[in-house]
């Protein structure tokens, strides 16, 4: 089966075209904010200007005709609306042309998916990290279900958020961590874990005033990955201790982080868990891992009809998932 799969929940605008083995072919336009974060109506401007051609692009690289696509699919959310509209047209109008089925995938439930197919992992506890998200996850009884998550923030915006203030742009994350290589004090700032849980934003703005009381720039990044990866990994380990899963899936743009998957694969190696983490242009938001998921959607007997409505806060439990065991 072939199956064409568009992302935009934000600010990657991105097409993929998988077969059941691999992909075939994969585009992206991601939108630059012209100063601070992502303004939702210049993303969404943005996404509108460039998705025909994408489209178009993914299709001729796939080298295939429009025709020999099966499978039409978009991200339903959550993310922001007025992106999340722009892709759902443009995935309505191509299922109405192509006459081909339509399935609106969980933008959370691709990341998983995708990893799983990437890594090889079965049934992972997976870390879920990027710019609005950061949840720690685990497959029962049909739902991927949520046993730690951010009570604010999700970690990559507030990395951004503080990169931001050090005049840098948009993702900030990358270049925190180039700084922190040269970091080399390791700088107090508040540990939040509550139960399952974890907070970014008091850690952001403690490196913000840490700043300000003239600490090193390299000092603070370097603890802010320090004191942020550590809760991660600490609520990981424990999902892991609790659930007695043996696998260990990392996704999600703040994945791509060299620190973060070192300190993961440290705390794996103690406990013989087997940590994967899907190729660099699978961990961001990607179309080919919407494309994946709606082809395990589909054959499970999910299929959307043209008319069905975006939901920003689409929840990743909200999800049945009817094509796992
Ligand atoms: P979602 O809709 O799932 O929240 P997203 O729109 O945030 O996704 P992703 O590509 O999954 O998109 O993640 C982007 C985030 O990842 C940005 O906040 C960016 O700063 C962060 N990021 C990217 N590379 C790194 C890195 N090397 N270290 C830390 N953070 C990173
Ligand atoms: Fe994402």
């Amino acid at each position: 089966m072939i199956s064409l799969g568009i992302e935009g929940t934000a600010w990657n605008l991105s097409v993929g075209i998988v077969n059941d083995q691999k992909i075939l072919s994969h585009q992206q336009h991601p939108y630059q904010p012209s100063d601070g974060g992502i303004h939702p109506r210049e993303a969404s401007q943005h996404h509108s200007d460039k998705i025909a051609k994408i489209i178009k692009k993914t299709v001729s690289n796939a080298n295939i005709q429009p025709q020999q696509i099966d499978l039409i699919s978009f991200s339903l959310g959550p993310g922001m609306g007025p992106c999340l509209r722009v892709i759902a047209t443009a995935a309505r109008a191509l299922t109405l042309t192509l006459e081909k089925p339509l399935v609106g995938v969980n933008h959370c439930i691709a990341h998983i998916e995708s990893g799983k197919w990437s890594t090889g992992l079965d049934d992972p506890i997976i870390l879920y990290v990027s710019g609005a998200n950061s949840q720690v996850l685990g497959y029962k009884s049909k739902r991927y279900r949520v046993f730690g998550e951010t009570l604010d923030i999700g970690l990559g915006n507030a990395l951004d958020k503080f990169a931001r203030k050090l005049n840098l742009n948009h993702p900030g994350g990358p270049k925190i961590e180039k700084l922190a290589k040269k970091g080399e004090k390791l700088i107090e700032l508040p540990y939040s874990v509550k139960g399952m849980d974890f907070s970014f934003s008091g850690l952001v703005t403690a490196a913000e005033k840490k700043l300000q009381r003239g600490e090193k720039k390299e000092d603070i990044c370097y603890s802010l990955q320090e004191y942020s990866f550590s809760m991660l990994t600490e609520v990981a380990e424990r999902a892991l201790a609790h659930s007695g899963k043996k696998e260990l899936l990392l996704c999600g743009g703040v994945g791509k982080n060299q620190r973060l998957k070192q300190m993961l694969k440290e705390m794996s190696l103690e406990y013989q868990i087997k940590f994967g983490y899907p190729k660099k242009e699978l961990m961001g938001d990607n179309g080919a891992m919407i494309a994946h998921t709606a082809i395990k959607m589909y054959e499970s007997g999910i299929e959307h009809s043209p008319g069905i409505e975006v939901k920003t806060d689409y929840r990743t439990d909200e999800v049945e998932v009817k094509w796992r065991e």
